[in-house]
């Protein structure tokens, strides 16, 4: 088992990461001193492959779980469902004095650690991911939150979970779209680092046949990258980059979750974005052309034919630029080096759109 700390002062907390490592899940939860009740929120995927074992684990250890069952999907990342978690948790006498448990993937974790952060003034939570891109990126952070209907993450928080517990066992059931989505997180940070780029370029095939050793491995390299970048910027407020980085593929990949009514998935998206902004990085003449094949090549080993008919260049534009005359973009300028806020104008970003999208 692999420990990596997240260090933030007293909001300091550890990542464990193994594969079939359950078990030690209640002994954890018990040093920390965290309630000895929790309510566990997890989605129907999530529940019908692990709730049972899960719950079982946690009963058997005298931790009393209170299961909280909602569909799969982005659509429940919305105020109307941490409504209905609030009533939840309010008819169960849920006080301060309670915990909460994010079971799933980046949905269930954005979603329930938002509520866990308003809920009373904040309850202690506690993330345990069960995707390769919420081990890999969404768990770790304390970035929470959900959508409004025109605004990915529109409303939210940054809310520090207590620990994060990632077995990568969990994955076994992961269908492979789901895979190719992690993927999405996961090869941006091979643009973030010269050697999990190599890393990557070695091993991303393991990735797609599930060799779950290979997988906790990278989701180990991401875990130490970003613990670093949010123990230095924590909140997105460093101007030279800090966790910003994070968003390369993320400008335009979440005008096509939110123009694609989210039937593109956000790992999907942001595959999609990273070949754009490579091709917006080599275009503005900040990427040379070697490096942006090399980067290039990476992302489109990942096995993903998008069906983007319904998307045309104009509304991507409006989605993205509102009224504004220029994006600001985090781009690549070569392999490991990513710079952040480059406006780019509209003229030009409207040029590379149309030509992805073959001229619509
Ligand atoms: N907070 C952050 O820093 C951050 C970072 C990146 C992405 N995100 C957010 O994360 C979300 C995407 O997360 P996601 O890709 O995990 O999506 P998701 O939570 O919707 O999970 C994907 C699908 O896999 C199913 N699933 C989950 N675990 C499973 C398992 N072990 N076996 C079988 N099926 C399983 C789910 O039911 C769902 O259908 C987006 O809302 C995105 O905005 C947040
Ligand atoms: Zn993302």
């Amino acid at each position: 088992m692999h420990i990596t700390r997240v260090e933030l002062g007293e909001r300091s907390y550890p990542i464990h990461l193994g594969n079939d490592i359950i078990h030690t899940f209640p002994a954890l939860y018990r040093s920390m001193d965290l309630p000895s009740r929790a309510a566990v929120v997890t989605d129907s995927n999530v529940a019908a492959s692990h709730l049972k074992k899960f719950s079982a684990v946690l009963t058997k250890e005298g931790i009393e779980s209170v299961r909280i069952i909602i569909p799969p999907g982005e659509r429940q990342k919305s105020l109307t469902r941490a409504n209905r978690l609030y009533a939840d948790l309010l008819n169960r006498g849920f006080t301060r004095k309670d915990a909460l448990i994010a079971f799933g993937g980046g949905v269930v974790g954005d979603l329930a650690g938002f509520v866990a952060a308003t809920f009373r003034r904040g309850i202690p939570f506690v993330q345990v991911p069960t995707t390769l891109l919420a081990q890999a990126e969404s768990a770790v952070g304390g970035k929470t939150g959900v959508n409004l209907a025109s605004l990915k993450n529109a409303v939210g928080a940054f809310y520090q979970p207590k620990f994060v517990f990632s077995d990568v066992r969990f994955l076994a059931t992961l269908p492979r779209r789901e895979i190719i989505c992690g993927l999405g997180e996961v090869v941006k940070y091979g643009y973030l680092d010269e050697t999990m780029f190599a890393f990557l370029e070695r091993h991303l095939d393991d990735v797609l046949q599930k060799h779950l050793d290979v997988i906790q491995e990278v989701v180990l390299r991401c875990n130490a990258m970003k613990a670093k970048m949010i123990s230095e910027d924590e909140r997105e407020t460093d101007p030279e980059g800090g966790r910003m980085v994070l968003n390369l593929g993320h400008t335009i990949g979440q005008a096509l979750e939110v123009l694609s009514n989210y039937r593109l998935h956000h790992g999907e998206a942001v595959l999609i974005a990273l070949k754009w902004e490579l091709a917006i990085a080599r275009q503005a003449g900040i990427l040379a052309e070697d490096d942006f094949n090399k980067l290039l090549g990476l992302v489109s080993r990942v096995p993903f034919e998008p069906d983007l008919h319904s998307i045309s260049a104009s509304a991507l534009i409006q989605q993205i630029l509102g009224n504004n005359k220029a994006v600001r973009f985090v781009l690549p300028r070569s392999i490991g080096k990513i710079e952040s806020s480059i406006s780019i104008d509209k003229t030009s970003v409207l040029s590379a759109m149309k030509k992805m999208l073959g001229g619509r």
